[in-house]
């Protein structure tokens, strides 16, 4: 298992090691041309990404795919690449885009022609859809209970505002959080946009930012007309769903500011009544961790998320949760976005405690706990949205929103 095991020492502290390896079977009984870390993530219209790693550099990148168990009547045919990080050469990274697929239909596949099968749903073409959203996820025992909170209830799309696999440049760690999340990733299409710990830079020795991310993260950047894979679009049933990314160019003419601009207006409410936006470092914070860290990506945004009235604005970074009311420029405003922190996935560095007192009149609920969020889009007016923490089933915050395109105050530009 060289992908696995060749720097040893560069797995230091990691307390999930010992866990990863019971996801599947022992690594130790895979062969080199196995597909290992196997995801699925939306790709443009009715396509799917499928992506997995092999230690062997000459395996094919086909995806063998029907709606019956067994029996494959479609294939597709990828490409592959791998890379290098200081001294860590990553395995054969497949990527293979599959379909026309139905949606809201159950599809069985296998990578590379090898065992095993693996299966996944394809988002439903009409409401109600539902979207799990965690933030931080790491891999911890805390983000073992959050993905076994996520994997216990039924969902079409996982969403992931940014920090996945907390590696911080110790490559190994990108495999195990790869084994760790393949239960639910080759199951359920996982859209992620980056973090602070994605970019892994050091300086003089890998100046390059997103090596990693990128490599083994593709999102569908090119299928939403965006130059990067840090930023990009996609939707489910009538929801549209916005990636940005904190740690990238956002500046006014910038290639996300001009990219962003363009994309809101190329929305259709009629299409996609709702509008959703997840990047990393939030707008709105009363948490002492992070303060301030989005305050220059909002000045030059928010305006754009308001005019185009955006539904939710979901944020991780800061290691808890909280939820603000609808906010336009700091003050409470029926037609601006509802703001979420959503960063208690289970990352490695603990939750954020220490919230600032007195609490602001617009964050309506806040907590430092593990748990993750859910939003059931019922129809093109009304959605629900849930926070769980991880000690307990029930739900511990909720809110019903109505779209602000059937808001007859809101509607119409500003
Ligand atoms: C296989 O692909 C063809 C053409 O893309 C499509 O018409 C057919 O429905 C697909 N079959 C299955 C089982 O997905
Ligand atoms: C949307 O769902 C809400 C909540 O279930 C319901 O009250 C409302 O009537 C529905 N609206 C439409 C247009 O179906
Ligand atoms: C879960 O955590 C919250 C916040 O830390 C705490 O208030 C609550 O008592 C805990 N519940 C259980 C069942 O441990």
């Amino acid at each position: 298992m060289k992908i696995f095991w060749q720097y040893p020492l560069l797995i230091s502290i990691f307390t999930i090691w010992g866990s990863t390896e019971s996801t599947r079977w022992p690594l130790n009984f895979l062969s080199d041309s196995d597909p290992q870390q196997v995801r699925i993530s939306l790709a443009g219209k009715n396509q799917v990404l499928v992506s997995w790693i092999t230690s062997d550099k000459n395996v094919e990148s086909v995806v063998v795919y029907g709606k019956v168990s067994g029996k494959y009547d479609n294939s597709s045919v990828g490409q592959s690449s791998s890379y290098q990080y200081l001294t860590y050469n990553s395995g054969e990274i497949h990527q293979v885009k599959i379909g026309p697929l139905e949606p809201g239909t159950l599809y069985y596949y296998r990578c590379g022609g090898a065992t095993p099968e693996f299966s996944f749903r394809t988002p439903p073409s009409v409401f109600p859809v539902e979207f799990a959203v965690v933030g931080d996820l790491g891999q911890t025992e805390w983000t073992k209970s959050t993905l076994q909170h996520v994997g216990a209830m039924p969902y079409d799309v996982f969403l992931l505002p940014g920090d996945l696999s907390y590696a911080d440049t110790e490559q190994p760690l990108w495999d195990s959080f790869g084994t760790l999340v393949e239960p639910l990733a080759s199951s359920r299409p996982w859209m992620v946009t980056q973090g602070n710990h994605e970019i892994e830079t050091i300086p003089v020795l890998h100046s390059q930012s997103f090596t990693a991310y990128n490599a083994r993260w593709l999102m569908p950047y090119q299928e939403s007309q965006s130059t990067s894979n840090l930023y990009y679009s996609f939707d489910v049933s009538g929801v549209h769903v916005i990636m940005l990314g904190s740690y990238t160019d956002f500046e006014v003419g910038s290639d996300q500011y001009t990219w962003l601009q363009a994309d809101l207006k190329g929305v259709d409410r009629t299409k996609t009544p709702w509008i959703l936006v997840l990047l990393h470092a939030p707008w709105y914070n009363s948490n002492l961790a992070h303060q301030g860290e989005g305050e220059s990506m909002r000045k030059t945004m928010e305006n754009m998320l308001f005019r185009e009235r955006v539904d939710m604005v979901l944020a991780g970074h800061v290691h808890a949760y909280e939820r603000f009311t609808r906010v336009y420029d700091n003050n409470a405003n029926e037609c601006g976005p509802v703001y979420v922190t959503i960063g208690d996935g289970g990352n490695r560095e603990g939750l954020a405690t220490t919230f600032e007192s007195p609490s602001p009149s617009i964050s309506l609920y806040r907590e430092a706990s593990f748990g993750h969020g859910r939003l059931r889009v019922l129809n093109s007016s009304h959605a629900h949205w849930t926070w769980r923490r991880n000690n307990d089933t029930t739900v511990a915050d909720e809110m019903w929103l109505k779209s602000l395109s059937s808001s007859d105050s809101c509607n119409g530009s500003a």
